[in-house]
């Protein structure tokens, strides 16, 4: 059986990125190293240039049909004006949950040779390995009431920070069976000394605990864990946190490896199906100019392969190449790599797949 990948490009970079995993994709296609089948559809702003809607039904029917979603990115100025619900960002995070895709998951991981792109002290960055886990279909971007309304004369604007026991439950689970993989070190965030939705969160980790007991889970405030993660990023490995501080702590996350072109994210649901994108987002102002760094978007491919597949060598044919490409120092303007060479997103995604033929000829 085949399979089935939907590509999403959506805006953007999102389609300079998204053609170059699908060059690496047809690789894997071609050389008969994984049966897939690959389909193309509309998301974000140009869906809504083409469809009126972010989300078209047709995008949403082969979503669900699909083993797994490789995505681009959303949004642009074009699309500023439009109310919330309109907006491209808004056929993200239906896609998110409709497909039930609650665990996002986030790594940061600094290569070999990289260390010094980031913007802090070599010392604290270098070999950094990290996972963010974030929640990712309830909580603050999906709680109701929300909207903006009126009362006496005034103007009110509301959103709901709310999770239900279940939706704490089934992120606690996931995210200690994450740890129990790595080095069974587990950081929940929150923000217990003032949210009571964060006091239920601490607690319903606490039970769940008891049910893995080689992991050692600690619970930290999510201003400290901001402040922690710049001071000694190395103290964590596994940090799982709601959906809006996981929003914030990811990008944060990201700069330490030296830029957000580098992050690759998978969504989850419980069938491991899943959605795999790019933390950045479509970088308007240099799209187009084929300068953009395709690697999160590679990245994102092989989570694909690792989480929905469970083909972990094809996953580590493509890190591996992506490493070796980065030791011969290539790369992109946001990574200026020390003696290297910076290359486009076409010319980089070639290296990366000849490096992918390298490999596959040496088996
Ligand atoms: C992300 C992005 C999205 C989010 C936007 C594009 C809606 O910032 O995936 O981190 O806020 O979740
Ligand atoms: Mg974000």
């Amino acid at each position: 059986m085949a399979y089935k990948i939907l590509l999403l490009a959506g805006d953007g970079v999102g389609v300079e990125i998204a053609n170059s995993a699908l060059r690496v994709a047809k690789f894997f296609q071609s050389n008969n190293i994984l049966n897939i089948e690959i389909e193309e559809g509309l998301v974000g702003g140009s869906a809504i240039d083409q469809t009126g809607t972010p989300l078209p039904e047709e995008t949403l029917r082969l979503a669900k049909q699909s083993d797994a979603i490789l995505f681009g990115a959303v949004g642009g100025p074009k699309w500023d004006s439009l109310e919330n619900k309109d907006r491209p960002e808004a056929g993200l995070l239906k896609l998110r949950s409709e497909l039930d895709l609650f665990c996002n998951l986030r790594p940061a991981t600094v290569l070999d040779g990289m260390a010094d792109t980031s913007t802090l002290k070599t010392k604290l960055v270098d070999n950094l390995d990290l996972m963010i886990i974030r929640e990712l279909t309830g909580g603050l971007y999906f709680g109701f009431p929300r909207g903006i309304f009126e009362k006496d004369d005034q103007q009110y604007g509301i959103n709901t920070l709310r999770y239900n026991a279940r939706e704490i439950e089934r992120i606690a689970k996931a995210s200690f069976e994450v740890a129990l993989k790595r080095s069974s070190k587990l950081c929940s965030v929150d923000k217990a000394n003032v949210l009571e939705v964060s006091q239920l969160w601490r607690d319903i980790f606490k039970k769940i605990s008891s049910e893995y007991p080689t992991v050692e889970l600690t619970n930290m405030y999510v201003d400290n864990a901001a402040m922690q993660l710049v001071r000694e990023p190395k103290q964590f490995d596994v940090i799982v946190t709601e959906n809006m501080f996981g929003d914030i702590l990811s990008d944060l996350a990201a700069m330490l490896t030296g830029s957000i072109g580098m992050l690759p994210s998978a969504s989850l649901n419980d069938s491991k199906q899943g959605l795999f994108e790019p933390v950045h987002g479509s970088a308007p102002d240099i799209a187009g100019q084929n300068c953009c760094n395709p690697i999160a978007m590679i990245m994102s491919l092989a989570m694909m392969f690792q989480y929905s597949f469970s083909e972990a060598k094809a996953a580590q044919m493509i890190g591996g190449s992506i490493r070796s490409v980065i030791k011969d120092g290539f790369c992109t303007k946001d990574i200026p790599i020390k003696d290297g060479k910076i290359i486009g997103t076409k010319e980089l995604t070639n290296k990366i797949i000849e490096k992918l033929q390298g490999l596959y000829d040496e088996r």
